[in-house]
């Protein structure tokens, strides 16, 4: 073989493997190729060929040197005699990089919806879809369905069964299109103590007993934060995975149930992630999932996410479900909407700009923001989106100047994080940008990557997962980044956060 024809053999070898890697991701999705294998680690195909061929898979590297050692003779016997055909050279050559990467390169199928119907042992009156949500320092919204009338009352206390304290709210319910909502109950209950377990009943059903934990009122707090989630079989791992982790909240960047105008589907959503969303409090911000807006017949947007998912805006100065914020043990916490008006002359914009005046840094030394369309993004899905480029140049600056540490994102459905970045650049004293939209929804993982990397990008996988964010001190947090491998979960991505607030180069 001559040294020459062996450069072009390389060249040509890896321009296909990327023109496959893109068709063998549809392949794949398919299901036309079931079987179970590693998947690749990194998006750059030239990382994925070196991958493929110095670790650990036969199929590949066997592929590979069947490929070099038959083409390049034939290359050598083709320029010799007929000189020319270069069609027929690459069309072999993509069809050998194609059988290569479509034998060696598995990505995680997406997994259908589970379906999760009302128990039989449920009366009409009993609670289901129970949810709670922080609101104020020391208070908790109880938010709860029946299926036909009960009263809206909350009883708890620190013992189970022996309940002191009572509470009651109100309760309402909407109808979309044919469908009619059961009844939606909506509790504050408090004040209660920090970092206490509380055992709680509703609607006077004593069939049902459920317990919750305050968020302790100090350092350490324990985040998980998983966007995009859906109901699936890859939900249901990744749910299990965060029921195992200890946490004190749940921050969630939007996308919840992918009912997708389909109304009982929010109601198996509410009972799939009851057994969490009962005991913790989940924090959520919406995302486009969320609107169901139907021209004429449904107009109003976000009809069931704001009578089932009532985030404390009213507390935090908002006039809107969809903007909100909060503190909590040390951190303030600032959940935006990224499908309502984000520009200047906006109420969400001037809302957040008050917002930020009042934080006081020596209560809160940290601050998190959560949107859905990610502002930074690496990944070919979701690029050039109004939600991501007119509110990232309306708000950045904003979020910039007060000393933001972390933004996190949803929406692309694969894991990244950026390096402290402002005005799309590198800057020590602007938030680390994270994507996390990878809970497990049904539409799958947006495996296709921008090449090469950009620098400030520091890790990108399409992976399904979620994320553990634990603040230690005013100036100390670690992140981790679970990959759902297999339904195993795995630390695949740690990083060591300072605060802001804490480093004297940055004047927050
Ligand atoms: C969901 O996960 C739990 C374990 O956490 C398991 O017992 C259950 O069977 C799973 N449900 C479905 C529908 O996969
Ligand atoms: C904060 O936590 C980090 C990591 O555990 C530790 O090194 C540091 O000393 C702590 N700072 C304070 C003020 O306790
Ligand atoms: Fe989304």
């Amino acid at each position: 073989m001559s040294s020459s024809n062996l450069v072009l053999c390389y060249i040509m070898l890896t321009d296909s493997y990327k023109m496959s890697a893109t068709s063998n991701y549809r392949f794949v999705r398919g299901n036309t190729l079931g079987k179970k294998k590693r998947r690749n680690r990194s998006s750059n195909s030239y990382y994925w060929l070196s991958w493929h061929l110095f670790t650990c898979e036969p199929a590949f590297f066997f592929f590979t040197v069947l490929f070099l050692v038959f083409f390049d003779c034939l290359v050598l016997v083709v320029m010799a005699v007929i000189k020319g055909p270069f069609l027929v050279f690459t069309l072999a050559t993509a069809f050998a990089g194609f059988i290569g990467c479509a034998v060696s390169y598995d990505r995680p199928l997406a997994r259908k919806d589970i379906s999760m119907p009302q128990p039989k042992e449920l009366s009409p009156t009993s609670p289901q879809q129970v949810h709670i949500s922080a609101v104020g320092p020391d208070r908790m919204r109880i938010s709860w369905i029946t299926e036909s009338s009960a009263p809206a009352i909350v009883e708890y206390g620190t013992s189970p069964v022996a309940y002191s304290e009572s509470a009651t709210g109100s309760t309402s319910s909407y109808d979309y299109l044919v469908y009619k909502s059961g009844e939606i109950h909506d509790v504050v209950i408090g004040p209660l103590n920090p970092n206490t377990v509380y055992y709680y009943r509703l609607s006077s059903d004593s069939t049902r007993e459920f317990s919750l934990k305050t968020p302790p009122a100090d350092f350490p707090i324990k985040f998980a934060v998983v966007g995009d989630l859906g109901q699936t079989g890859w939900t249901n791992t990744t749910l299990a995975h965060i029921g195992q982790s200890n946490y004190d909240m749940l921050l969630l960047p939007g996308d919840l149930s992918y009912a997708d105008f389909l109304q009982p589907l929010w109601d198996s959503f509410g009972r799939l992630v009851e057994p969490l969303a009962s005991q913790r409090p989940w924090m959520v911000t919406q995302g486009n999932h969320e609107v169901e807006k139907i021209p004429i017949v449904h107009s109003t947007p976000f009809t069931a996410y704001n009578a089932r998912w009532h985030m404390p805006f009213e507390e935090s100065g908002s006039n809107s479900n969809l903007y909100y914020s909060f503190d909590v043990s040390g951190v303030h916490v600032i959940m935006l909407g990224s499908y309502t008006d984000f520009d200047p002359d906006s109420d969400q914009f001037k809302w957040l700009q008050a917002d930020l005046r009042k934080i006081d840094r020596r209560k809160t030394p940290w601050i998190v923001a959560i949107i859905h369309a990610p502002w930074y993004n690496s990944n070919s899905a979701h690029q050039g989106e109004p939600e991501s480029d007119l509110m990232k140049e309306s708000m950045e600056g904003l979020l910039y100047k007060a000393g933001v540490d972390i933004v996190f994102a949803g929406h692309v459905h694969a894991y990244e994080r950026f390096t402290r970045v402002y005005n799309r650049k590198a800057d020590d004293c602007g938030p680390v940008h994270i994507t996390i939209g990878d809970g497990g929804n049904r539409e799958g993982l947006a495996s296709e990557y921008m090449d090469p990397m950009p620098e400030i990008s520091m890790f990108r996988e399409a992976s399904f997962g979620h994320g553990q964010l634990e603040v230690l001190n005013a100036t100390h947090a670690v992140w981790k980044w679970h990959r759902n491998d297999d339904d195993v979960s795995v630390v695949a991505d740690t990083f060591w956060f300072r605060s802001l607030s804490s480093d004297p180069a940055c004047k927050v």
